[in-house]
């Protein structure tokens, strides 16, 4: 084949193109890492469930209090799922006939956990912690959204290590009075600074890697 441009025009338009290859790959990376998509994170979808519980009826609904059933959300890392019995203090009463509830009557017969599928699941290099969260003016809502509209539960925020530091930076808007935490739809608190002062935030060490990777 004749050669059409001089060898070393020719290696430095392979430099360029692979270069320019490069930088588009790289583009792409920061891309994706910057703004995943919901399909990656898990944001929105709904796992099915044995028993299609609805939120919105016992929250919104009823008013149930979340640590009513998720008891461990401010003693703990983890906020942990209702038992058999929790749901059974009301349910050997209410809706005893209802095919919806049979798997509940089954579980509790049969002494065997309901299997809940998990909807929202951090990799296991991140450490979480609700308690941390939940004591130092951090609702429920900021994190799950408006639970108490949910038929189904589903993960309302990406959830990603942007997600998590966009917050860390500047937690002030989020902040809430204690007796706020477990709420949906309060109004933002009228003195945020305040609540930082009162919960001793110490925003410097919440962006340091080790918080969360440790
Ligand atoms: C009557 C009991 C009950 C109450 C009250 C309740 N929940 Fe739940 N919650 C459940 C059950 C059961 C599940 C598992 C099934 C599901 O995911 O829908 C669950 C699941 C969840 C999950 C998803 C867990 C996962 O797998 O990642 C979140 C988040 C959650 N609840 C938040 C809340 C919040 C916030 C409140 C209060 C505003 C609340 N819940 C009140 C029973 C309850
Ligand atoms: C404090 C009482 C109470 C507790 C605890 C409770 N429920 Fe209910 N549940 C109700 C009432 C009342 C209704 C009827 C709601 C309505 O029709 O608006 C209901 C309705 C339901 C229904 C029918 C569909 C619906 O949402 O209307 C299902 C399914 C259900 N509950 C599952 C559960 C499960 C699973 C648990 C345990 C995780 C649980 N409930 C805990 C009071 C309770
Ligand atoms: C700062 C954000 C944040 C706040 C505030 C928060 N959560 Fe969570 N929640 C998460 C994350 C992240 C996960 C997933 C944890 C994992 O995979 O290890 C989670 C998981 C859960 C689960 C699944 C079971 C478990 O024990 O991990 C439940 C239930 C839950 N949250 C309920 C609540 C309730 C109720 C509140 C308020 C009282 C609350 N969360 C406040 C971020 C938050
Ligand atoms: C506030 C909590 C938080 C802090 C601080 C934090 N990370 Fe992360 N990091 C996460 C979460 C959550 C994930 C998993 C979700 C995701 O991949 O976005 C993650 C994922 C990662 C990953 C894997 C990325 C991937 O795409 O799989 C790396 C690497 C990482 N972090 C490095 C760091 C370094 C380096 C620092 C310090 C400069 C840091 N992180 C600080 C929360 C944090
Ligand atoms: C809406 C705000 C908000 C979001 C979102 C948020 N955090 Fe936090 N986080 C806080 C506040 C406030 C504190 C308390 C800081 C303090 O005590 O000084 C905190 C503290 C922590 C701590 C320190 C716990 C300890 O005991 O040292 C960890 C770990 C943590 N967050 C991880 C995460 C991870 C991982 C995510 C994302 C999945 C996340 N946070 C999302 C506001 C948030």
């Amino acid at each position: 084949m004749p050669q059409i441009f001089h060898p070393r025009v020719n290696g430095l338009t392979r430099i360029l193109l692979a270069g320019g290859a490069l930088a588009i790959v790289a583009f792409a990376c920061v891309a994706w890492f910057l703004n995943r998509s919901p399909y990656s994170t898990g944001q929105g979808a709904v796992p099915e469930q044995p028993v299609p519980f609805s939120h919105q009826h016992h929250v919104g609904g009823l008013g149930i209090d979340c640590r009513y059933c998720h008891t461990g959300v401010d003693r703990s890392r983890f906020a942990g799922l209702p038992d058999t019995h929790t749901c059974m203090s009301c349910h050997s009463q209410l809706w005893t006939e209802a095919q919806m509830l049979a798997p509940v009557r089954e579980s509790l017969k049969e002494d065997r956990p309901l299997r809940w599928m998990r909807v929202h699941r951090l990799p296991d290099f991140v450490y979480f912690d609700h308690r941390a969260h939940v004591t130092r003016g951090i609702g429920c809502e900021s994190c799950h959204g408006r639970v108490d509209r949910m038929p189904l539960m589903s993960q309302a925020a990406p959830m990603t290590m942007q997600w998590c530091l966009d917050c860390h930076r500047n937690p002030q808007k989020a902040l809430r009075a204690p007796d706020r935490i477990t709420a949906m739809g309060a109004p933002a608190a009228s003195d945020p600074n305040a609540l930082l002062r009162r919960y001793r935030i110490h925003t410097d060490r919440m962006t340091e890697c080790v918080t969360c990777h440790r």
